[in-house]
This record gives C-alpha cells, structure tokens and sequence, in this order.
C-alpha cells in the first residue's frame, strides 16, 4: 500500500492540522499556538501545543508530536494509508486506486491457511486436555496450579500427547498438506524417524494474535525436566519481538493502564484474579516494536518482573525502551515472592492489587538501583552519586515534575535540594543528559549526550531560522550524525536553501513509521525546557554549536590518513574554542 509523496503532501496540505485536532480535543488559542490537555497521556495542565505555522503538534510533558497524519495514527489508531484516505476523504479528494498485486494476495491467502493450520491444532490439543482420560495429567496440573475450568476456557489451554505423532495424524485426516504443518512450525519432518509432532508430553498455551487468531504454541512439561518452557519457532505469522502474550485481552480492558510481565503462566494467573490488562513478551526480552504496540492502546505501563536479579535488569531494560517512545513506567515490588503468579498464589489479589497501587516511577527505581553502587557514607560516593542523579533528573522537561522529583529525592537520599536543583540545570544547559536510550549496538567513537545536542540545534534552526544565516560557513546538514538527525537536518537545510523558508511538517512524512515521526517531530519542536535569559540561551548555543563541530572535526581527524591535513584540522578546533555566536 503505497501513495506518491505529491497525493500525501496535498492531503496534508488540505487539512489544516487545527482544524483537525480541534474535532477532538478542544483547542484554546494562545498567539499562534493553540494548546490542549494531552489526549495521550494523563495531565491536569496543558502542555498539547499545536501550531498552525508549522502544522504540527507536540507535547512538552509526553513528548507526542508530528503531522496531522501522525496525530490520526496516534489518535485513531489508524495506518498511514488510512489515514491519508481519511483525509482525503474529509477534504474532499479522490485518491488513486490501491491494487494488491499477485504475489501479495499468494501471501495473504498462505497467511490464511497458517492460522487455519494453527487453529486445529489447538482444538485438537484443548479437546485431549478436557474430554479425554490422557489428558487428565495435564488437567490435573493446571488445577493444581489454581486455574478454573473457566480460565482453561479463555485461554483455550490444552495437552500434548505422549504419542510421536498424534497431531500429525489428526491433521492429515482434515486433509492439510504437509507442508503447511511444517511451515506452520507444528510437525518436524526427519528422513529417520518421519514425520513427528514437536510437542510432547506438555500442557499447550495457545499464542494468540491481535486479532485472536491463532498463531503459536508455548508448552510447559509437567514436571522439572529441561527445556522447562518449548515455544513454536519463529513462522511467516509469528515474529516474537512484534507480539505480546494476551494483547488481544489485554487492549480491551477496562482497567487502569497495561502490565507487562516475563512469564504467559503470570498473565493467566493475573487475568483470572481480575487484572485483565495483564500481558507479557514470549521468552524474548522486551523490545521496541512491542513497547509501540502497547503504545497504540495505552500510555502507561506497570512493570511485573521477576524479583530476581535477571527481572530487575530487563526492568531497567524496559523502563528505557518505554520511556523513549514516551511510555510512563511504574515498577511492581512483587518481594518476597518471585513473579506475580506467586504472589497472587501465596497473597491474594487484594495484595497485587495494593501492590499495583504503591508501584514506583520508573526514573525513582532505576535511582534506587544506581544508589546500590555508592557508599552513600563516603564524601565521593555521595557526589557521585548526586551528579548521576542529576543527570538522569536533567532529562525531565517538565520543570513542574523535575521539581517535585528533586524534592523527593533529595528527601530520600539526604542529598542537599538546592545543590541538586543547580546540578540538574547545569546538566539540563548542556544538553549532557539522555533523551533516547542508546542504540543497541553502541558507537563507542560517538560520546553520549551528541543526540540531544543535535537535537536541540535543530530544534533552535526550525524555530529561529534567521540562525541558518548566521551559522552560515559554520555548520552545516553533513554535522548532524547522530540517528535519525541526519534525515531531518538534511531535509531542514534544503528547505531553507531552496525557499529561504523551512516548512517542518513535510519533513515529518520522510519517515515512515509513526514513532520516528515522533521523534522527528520533537527534534523540531522542542523548547529548551529550561528558564533561560537571552544570555544563557547564547552561551548555549555557542556551546552546543562547538561541541558538534568538535566532535566533527575530531572524527576527521582519527578518520583521516594524510598527515598533511592535520595542521590545518587542528587549526579548526584551535578556532572553535574561541568560537562565539550572537543572536
Ligand atoms: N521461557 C522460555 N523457555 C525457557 C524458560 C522460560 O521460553 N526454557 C519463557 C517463557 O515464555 C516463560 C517465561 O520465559 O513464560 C518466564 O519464564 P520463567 O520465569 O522461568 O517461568 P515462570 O513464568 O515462572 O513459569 P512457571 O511458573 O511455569 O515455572
Ligand atoms: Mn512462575
């Protein structure tokens, strides 16, 4: 499903973003911003900006932002080409025809047949487990862990036979083609031994997608033999790092927020105690692409892990992802037990529930477990520890949270407030604080904190572009390194190179899906959340302008070869630090 740039860019341009907007969220006018309460994340003041200069929208407290098509995926939870055929639709326009082509009809209808496959198997797996004497085991161990018959029905839990074969049986007397079970990751086929089913001897969790289809198996042995859990392998319709365990339930309920745990047993046990916005990655670690599912449901995530060491280091794992698509977090103290299932088991679900309510932000959590590595009592230690606070506190942009958590912090840590508050400033100035976590394979030639500076220099060119004159011969789209800013710079330079205007909302759709939009968005609507005079905001900028430019010519200079060069290189940086910009 593809539409030419030129149709999208029509559409955007005849719909105007506040007009949009305003048909769901009532807009008040200040200048030429317009400004809500956020619809995409709790809040009692509005920091929902939209401005119809730029046709974008932005939040200051969730970091939400981008086009008016952004604000529909978000918003309605719809595509992209749906909502440019929303849109279309609303201004009036007819678009070109979308045809699936061959080939993509043969994957569909293959598609089809997979989930058919899946779904026999377990029926076949739920009917042994519920009407037959073999399946009595598996039963037997399902009650013994307290789930109801009404639970083995939700979840449509089954049994897998002793037998080499018994699905594979079933299976060829509906008629499916081998192949099909094989692809669908059911029966193994083995030149010795022929064709044998891959689950044995274990109760069956049926793995279903969005839409409740069937799609996966988890199985578990009765017993402690090893692999304790066997899951279906990877297939054309299953892609662990793009599901969650129980989503399709999960999304529909009426309970607070979602909670997100290791184990499909916890997510059973939380949805019969009543907390049916339970789910959980499926033995992979949790990723991004989960993390914008559950983004499409709900802005706020309560962590379940395991107590243990391994749970708290995929907390503190999942509290970056969530926050860096602008997920609120909050962290569940299941100790003394080790999972959810366990406390529910040993305390009851009055207890989880309590639990639920006393869960901890993220940010105070990942405090909490830095302050392990200090000796609090040791002079050093505590300013160690205060400056790894701060910087970590330096990436609230909100002042009036950044505030209230410098207060409860420096109450619980006996650290002096007014030392902490000027440390979080200086860092915040900086830009020296993160704002994304760090890409998974780490550049170790890039220093941390590049992001946010670039980011916040296109921001100040987006919104000042008088700057571009002045940091002309200076600094240019080729500086910007750092992720996705290169895209977004280049875009921005060229604008302004061609119209001597720039015009941020087209930049937007350069990026296809609607988390980088939003990140796009941000790196170009963000203030610098920090109260500034004119002379700060200078010093800030000469700052951020050098440090690119720096780290520019430094990688010039490790890349390059030529001695020849390097007089001239290190004339460059001699020149940078006496660099000084006015405004
Ligand atoms: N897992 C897996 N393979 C294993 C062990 C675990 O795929 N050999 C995955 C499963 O998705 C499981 C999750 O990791 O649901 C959590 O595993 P673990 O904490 O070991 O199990 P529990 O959920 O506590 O399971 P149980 O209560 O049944 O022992
Ligand atoms: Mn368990």
């Amino acid at each position: 499903m593809y539409y030419p740039d030129e149709i999208v860019e029509e559409v955007r341009s005849r719909n105007d973003i506040v007009d949009v907007i305003n048909g769901y969220v009532g807009l008040k006018r200040k200048g030429n911003t317009y400004t809500a309460c956020c619809p995409f994340h709790n809040e009692k003041t509005p920091s929902f900006h939209v401005s119809r200069e730029k046709q974008m929208y932005h939040c200051f407290g969730c970091g939400a932002g981008g086009n008016v098509f952004t604000f529909l995926m978000e918003y309605e939870h719809y595509s992209f080409p749906e909502a440019v055929k929303y849109l279309a639709d609303r201004a009036g326009m007819e678009l070109p025809e979308q045809k699936l082509s061959g080939e993509e009809k043969q994957k569909e209808s293959r598609k089809v047949q997979l989930r058919e496959v899946n779904k026999s198997a377990a029926a076949y797996y739920h009917y042994l487990l519920t009407k037959t004497e073999r399946g009595k085991k598996g039963l037997e161990y399902f009650r013994k862990r307290g789930l109801s018959y009404e639970t083995i029905q939700r979840f449509g839990l089954g049994y897998a036979d002793f037998g080499p074969n018994g699905l594979y049986q079933y299976l060829k007397q509906k008629n499916y083609p081998d192949d099909l079970m094989r692809d669908a990751g059911l029966i193994e086929f083995d030149e010795k031994r022929g064709p044998h089913d891959r689950f044995w001897n274990r109760v069956m969790v049926p793995i279903l997608d969005i839409n409740g289809k069937v799609v996966a198996f988890g199985g578990r042995v009765l017993g402690d033999a090893k692999p304790k859990y066997l899951n279906t392998k990877e297939t054309e319709i299953f892609d662990k790092s793009h599901m969650l365990f129980a989503l399709h339930l999960a999304r529909r309920s009426r309970r607070r927020g979602m909670i997100l745990c290791e184990g499909y047993m916890d997510v059973i046990a939380m949805h019969q105690a009543g907390f049916d916005n339970a789910t959980a990655s499926l033995g992979t670690a949790f990723t991004i692409g989960q993390a914008n599912l559950i983004k499409r449901y709900t802005k706020e995530v309560y962590l379940a892990y395991d107590s243990d060491e391994a749970g708290v280091n995929a907390a503190l794992k999942a509290i970056g992802i969530l926050r860096s698509i602008g997920l609120s977090q909050r962290v569940i103290n299941l100790k003394p037990y080790k999972d959810p299932d366990e406390l529910i088991q040993g305390a009851g679900k009055e207890a989880f529930e309590e639990r639920i309510r006393d869960a901890v932000p993220g940010l105070m959590f990942e405090i909490e477990q830095m302050r392990k590595a200090y000796n609090l009592n040791d002079p050093e230690g505590k300013t160690e520890f205060l400056h790894n606070v701060a910087r970590k506190l330096a990436m609230l942009t909100d002042a009036v949270a950044r505030n209230s958590y410098i207060e409860t912090v420096s109450r619980q840590y006996m650290l002096d407030a007014g030392i902490l508050k000027a440390t979080v400033t200086q860092y915040g100035l900086s830009g020296d604080y993160e704002t994304v976590p760090p890409p998974p394979e780490p550049d170790r030639k890039k220093p941390t904190g590049s992001l946010t500076q670039q980011g916040l220099l296109l921001t100040w060119l987006a919104n000042r572009p008088e700057l571009f004159r002045k940091l002309d011969g200076i600094i240019s789209e080729k500086d910007f390194t750092e992720g996705d800013c290169f895209v977004v710079a280049e875009a921005l330079f060229e604008q302004y190179r061609t119209t001597g205007k720039v015009n941020p909302a087209a930049i937007v759709n350069r990026f296809d899906d609607v988390d980088k939009q939003s990140i796009a968005a941000g790196m170009l609507q963000t203030e610098l959340p920090f109260e500034t005079s004119d002379e700060e905001m200078v010093r800030a900028v000469t700052d951020v302008v050098r440090k690119i430019k720096l780290e520019s010519v430094e990688r010039e200079l490790s890349d390059n070869q030529d001695p020849k060069r390097f007089p001239e290189l290190i004339r460059k940086k001699q020149e940078l630090l006496k660099l000084h910009i006015s405004l």
